[in-house]
């Protein structure tokens, strides 16, 4: 039997590749180390626990394809204090951001149109252009700007008459850039001079680490129409298993649009939303302090990167994501000799390569993608096999 040409398209997570071999480490005593993957150790408020604890239902039915009123209503809520001023009817409720992005290319974009981006970004992004047969183009973006934008030509210049969006993620997976009230500015108009729409990516809106009080797309009237706001509460609370994301747009058609979709997958998880609706109903300060430990763990990780002899790094402003140049050709060889024979003191590391975050095939070879989702303690051991393993491996 065939399998459709379009997952035969599907690509293979380098990241899912190296697991077996980790499990394998660990199967022979040796701690693996996960700085690959966004999923903090922080612990999930208890507000979300206690409420479905409380959740006392006999039946548990379908639930409106928006969302339940009381996380629609929480959300809002939680939007106002940026100042993105809302109605229920401008946002649904996901099965995480991703169902959200998948939702908001089926709802912009045909079969063969395409849709612009940085490179990196998101490797997830990669999967859900396949599916949804969108194409993606790319504007580059480099380590040594920190990851900010281009000048405008060099971003217009990947625009062509398909091109009907531009996804950001800001503050960004796989960089950590937050874009400055300039760039967003510049994006804006670029999308308005191009009838485009702005799909923007805040997953991790709270995690910024300068002291400027947040601004983003959604602050920006003119852009109203235009503009779609994916979230989830995946990263914000430490919730990732729990699957609740949205989408927000104040555009009719889109909301419509992605209505449409929602119909048809019923609902989502109704237990999960009342939980998630106790998580957005707390104060909300939590997240001030949350966001001081990622700036702790931010500060103390690139104070060792930068003692790490032929490292290139920068400064992230924001999300809980590094991407330094490493001192090797082949960054996936590297990162596979580590897992597969290296350790230090019976522990090893396993970090997300960067070449899985671009387009082009022979771009960020020499990369790597460390999450600093773990504690100072974890880092601090981290830190050490890295430099001890690249010191090993560059003199083999
Ligand atoms: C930039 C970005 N967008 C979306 C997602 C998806 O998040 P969710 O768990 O809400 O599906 C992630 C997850 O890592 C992400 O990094």
């Amino acid at each position: 039997m065939k399998i459709s040409d379009r997952i035969n398209k599907m690509p293979i997570s380098s990241i899912m590749e190296l697991y077996p071999i980790a499990d394998k480490r660990k199967s022979e005593g040796i701690t693996v180390h996960h700085l690959n993957i966004g999923d903090p150790d922080i612990k999930t408020p208890r507000e979300f626990f206690d409420a479905i604890k409380n959740y006392d239902v006999e039946t548990i039915g379908y639930a409106p394809a928006r969302g339940i009123s009381e996380l629609l209503d929480s959300q809002r809520k939680y939007y106002e204090k940026f100042g993105i001023i809302i109605e229920n009817e401008d946002l649904l409720i996901t099965n995480g951001g991703s169902e959200a992005l998948i939702y908001a290319l089926l709802t912009v974009a045909d079969f063969g149109d395409n849709i612009l981006t940085t490179e990196p970004y998101y490797a997830n992004y990669t999967p859900m252009f396949v599916q949804t047969g969108v194409e993606v183009k790319t504007f580059p973006t480099r380590v040594e700007d920190g990851f900010h934008l281009p000048d405008k030509k060099t971003i217009t210049d990947a625009i062509d008459e398909k091109t009907k969006a531009i996804l950001i993620s800001n503050p960004s997976n796989p960089t950590g850039v937050v874009l400055t009230k300039e760039e967003l500015f510049l994006l804006t108009e670029i999308a308005l001079e191009h009838n485009l729409f702005i799909i923007s990516d805040e997953v991790y809106r709270e995690f910024i680490y300068s002291d400027e009080e947040y601004f983003g797309f959604g602050n920006i009237k003119e852009l109203e129409q235009n503009l779609i706001i994916v979230d989830s509460i995946s990263k914000r609370f430490s919730a990732c298993g729990v699957r609740i994301g949205s989408l927000m747009s104040k555009n009719k058609s889109v909301i419509d649009g992605v209505m449409s979709l929602a119909n048809a997958r019923l609902c989502v998880p109704t237990i999960e939303m009342i939980g998630a609706a106790a998580l957005y109903n707390m104060d909300l300060n939590i997240l001030k302090s949350i966001n001081e430990e990622y700036r702790n763990r931010r500060d103390y990780i690139i104070s060792r990167l930068k003692n790490i002899p032929g490292v290139t790094v920068y400064e992230p402003e924001g999300a809980f994501y590094v991407m330094p140049e490493l001192p090797v050709d082949d960054a996936d060889k590297f990162c596979k000799w580590m897992l597969k024979e290296y350790s230090l003191d019976d522990e090893t590391l396993m970090l997300a390569t960067g070449a899985s975050f671009y387009q082009n095939e022979e771009k960020g070879k020499s990369q790597v993608r460390i999450a600093y989702i773990k504690g100072i303690e974890v880092l601090d051991k981290s830190m050490s096999i890295l430099e001890n393993a690249l010191q090993e491996y560059n003199s083999l």
